[in-house]
């Protein structure tokens, strides 16, 4: 048992293409060049996470979150952990079979827990354990913000994305209540931010205005760069592919903000 205090952190909208995949591989590589260890959990059967840290989430041999939480009486933590290429920056990969997980675990007693019981031998091992969701209010989800001390919210600037929001607020208000009263929502993270458009001016004043979100929202923005896309499809951070793009920038600046540096 290590004794690191480690922060829990869940990247979570229902919303799809808002940028949670993009956050939790950039966030996490930018804590770790501060020096942090990092474990990125891969709860989306998507697999873009994995991918975005350069894994073949279809390798085969290669064991997922699905073996762990399904099979925990025969899978170790150990024999999913994997090291990245970057030091400090470790992962445990998703895989497609995670979509049927749902199913498998609905008649389970303590089914919401399952993924808290499965890495629980991993606090105070690391500084940080970010988390990615699928973009749906899942089993999987709540297995995540049942785990999860924090939450952060990205909101990409445009209007469905900003209405989407209360229904998030509901999701862990009620998870709070039901499940983790611990759970804490950290911040809302603005993506997709270009200040010379209309959309995006607009929708920042909403969030500034608005009483549930102007307290949390993060003074660091992610600009929208397409150096964050092409990074991502080629399974490297944006902050080891290329460190003076706007996305690197952002990015390292809100590891700070986080971490509090
Ligand atoms: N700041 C950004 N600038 C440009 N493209 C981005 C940015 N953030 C994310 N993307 C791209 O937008 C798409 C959706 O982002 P992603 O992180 O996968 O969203 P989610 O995980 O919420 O579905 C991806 O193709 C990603 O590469
Ligand atoms: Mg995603």
């Amino acid at each position: 048992m290590g004794e690191k205090q480690t922060r829990i952190i869940a990247i979570a909208n229902e919303k799809g293409g808002v940028g949670k995949t993009v956050t939790v591989i950039n966030l996490a590589a930018a804590l770790s060049r501060l020096g942090k260890t990092v474990l990125v959990v891969d709860m989306d059967p998507q697999a873009n996470a994995t991918r975005g840290l350069g894994f073949n989430p279809d390798e085969a041999g290669v064991l997922s979150i699905y073996d762990l939480i399904i099979d925990s009486r025969k899978v170790n933590v150990s024999d999913v952990l994997q090291s990245t290429s970057w030091a400090g920056l470790d992962l445990i990969p998703a895989h497609v079979d995670l979509s049927g997980a749902e199913v498998e675990l609905v008649d389970r007693v303590g089914r919401e827990n399952s993924l808290k019981s499965a890495l629980v031998s991993l606090n105070g091992h690391y500084d940080f354990i970010l988390v990615d969701t699928p973009p749906s209010l899942s089993l999987l989800t709540v297995n995540v913000l049942a785990y999860a001390r924090e939450t952060i919210i990205p909101c990409q600037l445009h209007p469905y994305a900003y209405r989407a929001l209360s229904e998030l607020f509901d999701t862990v208000d009620a998870v709070k209540t039901e499940i983790n009263p611990d759970l804490t929502i950290t911040g809302i993270l603005a993506t997709f931010v270009d200040l010379r458009t209309r959309v995006s001016n607009l929708i920042l004043e909403k969030l500034r205005e608005n009483e549930r979100t102007r307290n949390l929202l993060f003074k660091t923005m992610i600009r929208t760069n397409t150096t964050i896309a092409d990074s991502a499809a080629v399974g490297k951070p944006v902050v080891f592919y290329r460190s003076s793009a706007f996305g690197a920038i952002d990015y390292s600046d809100l590891a700070r903000e986080v971490a509090g540096m």
